[in-house]
């Protein structure tokens, strides 16, 4: 939520930092705005809307080269030009951006207000341009350093004052904040993907680490403390490519049809064929200890909580392990018990879901051993974690999660493989799981073949306002993935349930207004569903089918079908919710809306 970015160089700033917004723009979208510093002064340009309309207020020579800039996802305060970052001091020689709640701004706000400071956003991060103006004596990073310790809550943010040029100062706590050392330059982020154009080298900054940049050099030490610390400049290995649309027409659509490879990179090397099992090296367990494992408990939020919900299912009935999956955001408040011999896994695209990272400390408290499933390397979470599976799906960039799913669907499986063969699963059976996941890059890829028919099916049931999934065992949680992704995109009312929930109170919906999406593979609960679909049909509702090509019972039962490729009955998550995920974003096209940035929502959320 809200993006920040900081330019310390040569170039002029206006530019760099509106290219960097533009990479973050995932994160939030309802404002933005930049600071740009020349001869000893600050100029703020920053309004209500998207970067691209931003772009177009800036003046086009806005001289100065160095700056700060943000896009925000609005928390406190309507969205509207005032709200919109960065904010200043009276004087308007000091500048900030913020990611994160500062939780005590009121009181904050009212102490400034008392002693003659003027508001004039109602935001809660205003706060912290006021209080530095009010503890600067000469240097920015002792002033910031004095206000911190007076913030409760969370941040990101990224100072600057028109009285030091070159120089910008940061710190983090809560919300991610990345140095980006370039040659003569130095940008600060909330995420590599801002800087990756200029940069590779990157240095990941912790909680409590305060970090002051110019051109040339850059400065970290402890918030408590003057100590400077020394970190590693790591070298990120995306490339300029995977962050651009390459002829797609949204960030989403490319995103699903990178299936194929980005499970295959998943997979990839992960598979011993000759022992029948999987290497996940990150894991950093013996072998003893995996088999000591008595449960697993998944936590997680949004689609990554719906593959944890899978990867539940997919543990008990294949690897006999009690599992559980459940939402991050309510186990850090509940006051969970840690069992001993229980491996918990904190699932997470982004790696910086703030309710998945507080649940995963809460844990971590408690004594639990927490791995991270992640995607974006030298994310809070993946570090924090310390050992996990990094599902490597490449930067995703639409809103709504598609391949990063998929992949985190893929390193459970692979988990699953690797401990079922130290507990229960035989050689046979551990070959033939390889073989299974080892075909899903070519039966995904085979299930575009269904890419126009999907389109055609969106449009015609476009004009519906409410849905319901539905599908059982497995794909239960597919079906609460394909209502996510319909809601998300299109507006459109959705919701998914077991079908053999329905009976209990959603079968009430149906008519001939709400059509329903079975999830209908042949595995052993084909013949359940179906019994379900006899129900809906029955009630007059429209039913399209997800079904295997020969199944003529669902054919001939259903108004419309989607076929997948046969596969292992295990596999099917994967090849129902490629469909649902096309179908969701062929809908979303045919009603106009902006698929890669959907209305209130960020990509990576970042407050409670
Ligand atoms: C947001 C995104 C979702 C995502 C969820 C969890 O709600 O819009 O697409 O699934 O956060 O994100 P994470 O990065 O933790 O997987």
């Amino acid at each position: 939520m809200c993006g920040i970015i900081g330019y310390c160089g040569p170039r002029a700033a206006g530019e760099v930092l509106l290219d960097g917004l533009k990479r973050l723009e995932y994160r939030g979208y309802d404002s933005a705005g930049i600071c740009v510093g020349f001869d000893n002064a600050l100029t703020v340009v920053k309004s209500t809307g998207k970067i691209a309309h931003l772009r177009g207020i800036v003046p086009a020579a806005l001289p100065g080269t160095y700056g700060i800039g943000h896009t925000r996802w609005a928390t406190h305060g309507v969205v509207n030009d005032v709200n919109a970052h960065p904010h200043t001091n009276q004087a308007g020689d000091i500048a900030i951006v913020h990611n994160g709640i500062i939780e005590n701004f009121s009181v904050l706000k009212e102490k400034l207000i008392s002693e003659g400071h003027v508001f004039r956003s109602q935001t809660d991060s205003e706060v912290i341009a006021h209080l530095l103006s009010d503890f600067y004596e000469g240097d920015l990073e002792a002033a910031l350093k004095a206000v911190l310790h007076l913030l409760q809550g969370t941040y990101g943010i990224i100072c600057v004052h028109a009285q030091e040029p070159n120089r910008l100062v940061g710190a983090r706590n809560g919300s991610p904040l990345v140095l980006a050392v370039g040659q003569n330059e130095m940008f600060l982020a909330s995420d590599v993907m801002a800087t990756l154009a200029h940069t590779k080298q990157v240095v990941y900054l912790e909680d409590g680490e305060v970090v002051s940049i110019t051109n040339d050099a850059y400065h970290i030490s402890e918030l408590r403390g003057d100590k400077p610390i020394s970190k590693k400049v790591e070298i990120i290995s995306w490339e300029l490519e995977n962050i651009e649309k390459q002829g797609h027409s949204h960030f989403m659509e490319k995103e699903i049809f990178e299936q194929p490879e980005s499970i295959l990179r998943a997979i990839q090397g992960r598979l011993d064929p000759e022992n029948a099992t999987a290497h996940l090296g990150g894991l950093n367990m013996s072998n003893t200890e995996l088999r000591d494992i008595e449960r697993v408990k998944i936590v997680a939020a949004g689609t990554s909580f719906h593959a944890g919900l899978v990867a539940s299912y997919l543990m008990e009935s294949v690897a006999q392990i009690p599992c559980t999956a459940e939402l991050a955001s309510e186990l850090r408040y509940r006051n969970p018990i840690v069992e001993r011999n229980s491996l918990y896994f904190a699932v997470s695209q982004s790696g910086e879901t703030i309710d998945t990272l507080s649940a995963m400390r809460e844990l971590k408290r408690k004594g639990a051993r927490v791995l991270g499933i992640c995607n974006v390397i030298g994310s809070s979470i993946a570090r924090e974690a310390g050992a996990g599976v990094y599902i490597h799906s490449g930067p995703e960039i639409a809103v709504a999660s598609t391949k990063a799913f998929t992949s985190q669907l893929a390193a459970f499986y692979l988990f699953t493989l690797l401990i079922s063969r130290m507990h229960n699963m035989s050689f046979e059976a551990g070959r033939g799981f390889i073989q299974n996941l080892s075909s899903l890059p070519d039966l995904v890829r085979q299930g575009f073949e269904q890419q126009n028919h999907i389109r055609a099916l969106a449009e015609k049931y476009s004009h519906y306002r409410d849905f319901l999934f539905l599908g059982r065992g497995l794909n239960y949680p597919v079906a609460l993935e394909g209502a996510l992704k319909l809601k998300e995109i299109s507006y459109i009312h959705a919701e998914g349930y077991s079908a053999a929930e329905i009976k209990h109170g959603p079968i009430a919906l149906i008519n001939d207004e709400t059509p329903s999406i079975f999830l209908v593979p042949g595995d052993s609960l084909r013949e359940k569903v179906i019994s379900n679909m006899k129900e809906v049909k029955a009630r007059r509702g429209k039913v399209i089918a997800l079904c295997v090509a020969d199944d003529e019972e669902v054919k001939n039962t259903a108004d419309d079908i989607i076929t997948i490729p046969k596969a292992g009955e295990m596999m099917y998550p994967f090849l129902m919710v490629v469909p649902l995920q096309l179908f969701a974003y062929y809908t979303a096209l045919k009603l106009g809306r902006d698929v890669d940035q959907p209305r209130n929502l960020a990509k990576s959320v970042t407050v409670e």
